[in-house]
């Protein structure tokens, strides 16, 4: 099975790229399932309920999200709309799974796609980011309750150390842990030995002429005088980052990861 990871969408720049070169991706690498992190699509900060269901109908099987899943109130409402339809469009929309309990949405999806059962988990660091439940036990819980054999956990994290430790934790338990999160790609992605892919951060699908994702001018600014300043979308340089996995359905076992960075 071969599976894309698309790393952060970013406003309308990260939205346009994956339209324009997901169906060519798709035929290149024979892709089975489609996986995006979401969670900057609404102009750098969250998502809305119609920019997922366009996400959707784009060819995007499953989204995951993190840190600014919050952002856009009416996401709540999206959650809710899933009325025990366990493949509905919002069921298919995740946040982290480490959350405080009772929180809107879900941090886990199950599908099948073909005739392979596959699961998506998303979870999110807690080193410098806000204090949630620790991720690391959240993951052995989730993956007692799943049944798939083909796992991809979306890892939302700043630190580099604490997304190779779980990618150690989880190897050979699931087929890939991906970070997402820091919008910028890491060279380190790898077929752990007891068959998990890795990749610190998949990078972002958005405006590189900018400071990940924001105009530029705004963020140097802030840096240079700390006024309050509302981030604005940079437009220019558009880059699609990703990953393709190639997995052997019947173990959940990962045969080989590329990382793919399109413009
Ligand atoms: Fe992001
Ligand atoms: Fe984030």
């Amino acid at each position: 099975m071969h599976i894309l990871f698309i790393g952060d969408i970013f406003g309308r720049p990260g939205r346009t790229i994956v339209k324009d070169r997901l169906p060519s991706l798709v035929k290149k690498y024979s892709v089975d399932l489609v996986i995006a992190n979401g969670e900057n699509a609404a102009a750098g900060f969250g998502i809305t309920p119609p920019l997922a269901e366009e996400l959707f109908e784009m060819g995007i099987d499953v989204l995951t999200s993190g840190n600014h899943i919050w952002d856009k109130r009416e996401i709540i409402d999206f959650f809710q709309m899933a009325n025990g339809n366990p493949h509905s469009p919002s069921r298919r929309l995740l946040r982290p799974a480490n959350y405080p309990p009772d929180m809107p949405g879900w941090g886990v999806y199950e599908g099948v796609k073909g005739s392979n059962a596959y699961a998506v988990l998303n979870l999110q660091g807690r080193i410098f980011m806000t204090a949630n439940d620790d991720p690391f036990r959240s993951a052995d819980q989730l993956l007692k309750e799943v049944s798939a054999k083909i796992v991809i956990v979306d890892l939302h994290a700043e630190a580099t150390s604490e997304k190779i430790s779980m990618g150690w934790y989880l190897d050979g338990r699931v087929t890939a842990v991906i970070g997402t999160h820091t919008h910028v790609p890491t060279a380190d992605e790898r077929i752990l030995p007891k068959g998990t892919a890795y990749i610190t951060d998949v990078g972002m699908t958005g405006p590189f002429d900018g400071v990940i994702g924001v105009r530029k001018e705004l963020v140097v600014g802030k840096f240079l005088n700390n006024m309050p300043v509302r981030f604005e979308a940079a437009t220019g340089d558009v880059r699609l980052c990703a990953v393709v996995i190639d997995c052997d359905e019947d173990t959940g076992h990962a045969r080989k990861i590329e990382r793919l960075m399109v413009t």
